[in-house]
């Protein structure tokens, strides 16, 4: 600005050959020089310790300057050093350590690992920019004693570091702006001297996703400039220090997923600038403050699964900016009728669910009319769904099962005007009422979106609807629970998209139908791919792959299944199941099957699940199931079943509880030698129903399913979020669901946890 404002002045005052000499100076300033033989070699060297061979094309010229990644100051010293996403592995080699001007260097999104040269901060004094994010980059920071005066952004998050972070940083670095250590293995506490007196630069701290242990520092509030404060998933616990609330530039405190215990503290509402807040899944207690609608700015606040009393506060209404509002899993209670929604009109996502509240679902929550998403879940609502509810246009997740809500028919005639509504979650309400199914319904062309719908766990009478033929978008359909009565009707077989069915523990009579045995999405894999791609509102995303994050907003990974146990299911197994070859779960337990396993069975490779426990099947378990390498879970308990087990296979993982029951079979597994007649008649009798396997909460579980899956033992020690979500298998003993990696954003993956959360709370 000031050179060009110059080279004008001059061309206005002065004669042309002036300004032609200007232009020269300024052009050559801005050019390079050749480059310094020291920082020239020092470069080579670092390329040349790059592994196997360095894809850098440097040897070409010998001015280093030009060099790809490279800039100069005037004098040919190396001021840059940028090659982010440049594929480079191996081992940063000390020879940087020479570049003595370096200023500004980025080698992120590559595959550097070991540790970094001991002297990696204190031999540059003028270096303002460090960049190694997401490498492979291990060891220890080691203590320092210098540190350049000038660094304003560190940034060596999603790496492999340990160790303690040198206490000494803050205080040596005056300039400092950014410090992001995130996703490491950092231990030990976060340092107190982050603020310390002279330190007043800096922005952005984002401690996340490491192994933090003790108290957030006090004295953050002296960072009079922070706006961003990470430091989630780490074992961080005692109180939220209230001297944090100095912070007065702050607009995101995020402390997720710690042990952090006492009450959020009424001095938040100093935090005049705040957009952000996310103290969820700790363990703080006491009421929300009652002042927060003092935060104008607050945009999301999330602060659920922790252990908050009290009611919302009133003044929350006055954070009109807020979009997010994420309070599930608290003990809140109080007549939610009684608070006023209609000032949040940019309120997109609300989650109440797994609280006391009480009363009626608030008719003020229908104005709020950027609502895409609404979880009520787990509590005490009671009354109807009104029509008011079709005021909310974007609605697309709607959940408020384990609530007290009557008359299905009239919540499934109005919510069938919900054009856009993808997920209906009503499970465990409107008790003993009759499961709605009359013309009327079949003529409103309803739930044409629908994808998932939960309608389980109500005790409702009647039969299995025959509105539910006309959602062409169905994926998952849960009605387990209830007392239906009548047959599975065929035409259910001819869902384009289901490939998710419960319907155990019901009264379910009559055949297993041939017509379900042509369910699409289970019979090619090509059909499923279409499956497989198409839009969640939710959306899910991976864990970083080939250094590159990927976003999908798809239900995928969800194992498909047939849930048909507990009910009074008769006949033989029809041989066309081989046709659903993409089943991963059948379920046909507890039912009155008759005849011979079916040998096509064995056809499903992809099965992992079957269950065929508590029936009146007969003759031989087929040797072909020897061929199902992906079962892990087996059941033939508990019928006529005669002659040896298969050995080999999946078959030696098994226990004898999944042969017992069937006095004619034998086998090692039993101790019982196939050699002597097996005849003895006095096993004892069926088990009664309850034993089976409970799949209500699938539904409310399966997202979490989603995640949980196949994660792999090594993947749980790795990643953060990861283990957190490993955890939550063992909390739940849910059925293995398959995914192998995800991530998501708090949003979305605290959506995923209910059945966690349900079970953390003792319900
Ligand atoms: C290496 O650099 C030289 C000179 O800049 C260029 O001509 C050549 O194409 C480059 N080679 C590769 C493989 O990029
Ligand atoms: C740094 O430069 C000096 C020469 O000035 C050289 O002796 C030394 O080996 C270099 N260090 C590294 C690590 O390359
Ligand atoms: C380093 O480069 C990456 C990729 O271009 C970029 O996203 C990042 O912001 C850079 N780092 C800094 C500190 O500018
Ligand atoms: C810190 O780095 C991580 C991973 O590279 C990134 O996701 C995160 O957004 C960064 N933190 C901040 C506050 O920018
Ligand atoms: C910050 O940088 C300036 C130069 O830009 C320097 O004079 C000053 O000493 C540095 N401050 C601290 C506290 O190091
Ligand atoms: C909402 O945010 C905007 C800026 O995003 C701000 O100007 C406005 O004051 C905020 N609303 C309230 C009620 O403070
Ligand atoms: C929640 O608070 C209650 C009583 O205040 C206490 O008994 C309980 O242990 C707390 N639960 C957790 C998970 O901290
Ligand atoms: C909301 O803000 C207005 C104006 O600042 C104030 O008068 C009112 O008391 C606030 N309401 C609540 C419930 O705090
Ligand atoms: C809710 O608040 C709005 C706007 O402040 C007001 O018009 C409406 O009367 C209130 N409703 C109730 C039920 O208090
Ligand atoms: C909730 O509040 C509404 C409106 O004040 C009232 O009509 C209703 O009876 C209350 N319900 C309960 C369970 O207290
Ligand atoms: C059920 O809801 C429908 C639709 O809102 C309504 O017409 C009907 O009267 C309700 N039935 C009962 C018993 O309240
Ligand atoms: C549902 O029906 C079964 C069988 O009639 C009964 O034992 C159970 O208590 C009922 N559940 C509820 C919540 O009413």
């Amino acid at each position: 600005m000031k050179t060009c404002y110059l080279i004008h002045q001059s061309k206005w005052l002065l004669n042309s050959v002036w300004f032609v000499l200007v232009l020269f100076l300024f052009c050559s300033a801005t050019s390079y020089s050749a480059c310094n033989q020291l920082d020239h070699d020092s470069l080579l060297s670092f390329s040349l310790g790059l592994a196997p061979s360095s894809p850098l094309n440097w040897s070409s010229s010998t001015d280093c300057c030009s060099w790809e990644g490279i800039g100069c100051d005037d004098k040919g010293r190396v001021t840059f050093l940028w090659l982010p996403f440049r594929g480079l592995k191996g081992e940063i080699s000390p020879s940087l350590m020479n570049l003595t001007h370096l200023s500004h260097l980025n080698l992120s999104f590559n595959r550097l690992r070991g540790p970094l040269p001991p002297k990696m901060f204190s031999s540059s004094v003028l270096l303002e920019t460090l960049d190694l994010s997401n490498n492979l980059i291990s060891g220890e920071l080691l203590p320092l004693s210098q540190l350049s005066s000038l660094l304003k952004l560190v940034d060596l998050s999603s790496n492999q570091f340990q160790g303690l972070i040198p206490p000494k940083f803050f205080q040596l670095a005056g300039n400092l702006t950014t410090f992001n250590v995130s996703h490491n293995g950092f231990s030990g506490s976060i340092p107190s001297q982050v603020c310390a007196d002279h330190s007043m630069s800096i922005r952005v701290l984002d401690f996340s996703f490491n192994d933090f242990s003790g108290e957030i520092p006090a004295g953050l509030g002296k960072c009079s400039k922070l706006q961003v404060f990470h430091a989630g998933f780490n074992g961080l616990s005692g109180p939220i220090p209230n001297d944090i609330y100095n912070a007065a530039a702050l607009q995101e405190a995020s402390v997720p997923v710690n042990h952090l215990s006492g009450p959020v503290g009424d001095d938040i509402i100093r935090l005049t600038n705040i957009e952000i807040i996310d103290f969820s899944s700790n363990e703080l207690s006491g009421m929300i403050p009652r002042d927060i609608g003092k935060l104008s700015n607050l945009k999301k606040l999330f602060l659920h699964v922790n252990n908050l009393t009290g009611f919302l506060p009133t003044s929350l209404m006055n954070c009109t900016n807020l979009t997010s509002l994420n309070l599930r899993v608290n003990r809140l209670e109080g007549n939610l009728s009684t608070f006023n929604f209609s000032t949040l009109l940019k309120l997109r996502t609300i989650d109440l669910g797994n609280n006391n509240l009480k009363g009626s679902l608030p008719s003020s929550l229908y104005s709020c009319n950027s609502l895409v998403a609404i979880r009520l879940a787990s509590n005490q609502l009671e009354g109807q769904i009104v029509p008011d509810i079709l005021q909310l246009e974007s609605l697309s997740f709607l959940s408020l099962s384990i609530n007290k809500l009557t008359n299905i028919t009239g919540a499934i005639k109005i919510l069938m005007g919900c054009k856009n509504l993808g997920t209906l979650i009503i499970s465990k309400n409107f008790m003993g009422e009759e499961m709605p199914d009359d013309d009327s319904l079949l003529s409103l062309d309803g739930f044409q979106n629908v994808q998932i719908l939960g309608l389980g766990g109500s005790n409702l009478t009647g039969r299995v609807p025959t509105w539910l033929a006309k959602l062409k978008n169905l994926k998952i359909l849960d009605i387990s629970q209830n007392q239906i009565t009548g047959s599975i009707p065929s035409w259910l077989g001819s869902l384009p998209n289901l490939f998710y069915l419960d319907m155990s523990k019901n009264s379910i009579s009559g055949e297993f139908p041939v017509g379900l045995t042509k369910l699409p999405t289970l019979m090619s894999s090509e059909i499923n791919t279409q499956v497989n791609n198409s839009y969640m509102e939710f959306p899910v995303f991976t864990m970083p792959t080939n250094a590159s994050f990927q976003q999908y907003n798809k239900l995928y990974s969800l194992p498909p299944a047939i849930y048909l146990g507990n009910n009074n299911l008769s006949g033989e197994i029809p041989v066309e199941i081989g046709q659903l070859t993409l089943l991963h779960v059948l379920d046909l337990s507890f039912n009155d099957f008759s005849g011979n396993i079916p040998d096509q069975i064995s056809q499903l490779t992809n099965l992992e699940k079957l269950d065929l426990s508590g029936n009146k099947l007969s003759g031989k378990i087929p040797t072909s199931f020897k061929g199902l390498h992906f079962l892990s879970s087996f059941s033939v308990a508990y019928n006529n079943l005669q002659g040896p087990i298969p050995s080999g296979g999946q078959f030696d993982t098994f226990s004898s509880s999944s042969f017992e029951g069937n006095p004619g079979l034998c086998g090692s597994i039993l101790q019982r030698s196939c050699d002597t007649i097996a005849t003895s008649p006095t096993e004892s009798p069926s088990p009664g129903k309850e034993q089976s396997f409970n799949t209500y909460f699938v539904i409310a579980g399966f997202i979490s399913g989603l995640l949980v899956g196949s994660v792999s033992g090594s993947r749980c020690a790795t990643d953060k979020l990861i283990k957190f979500l490993c955890f939550e298998v063992k909390a739940t003993n849910q059925i293995q669901l398959r995914l192998d990696q995800d991530k998501l954003d708090s949003h979305d993956w605290l959506t995923r946890l209910d059945r966690f959360e349900e079970a953390k709370k003792g319900r």
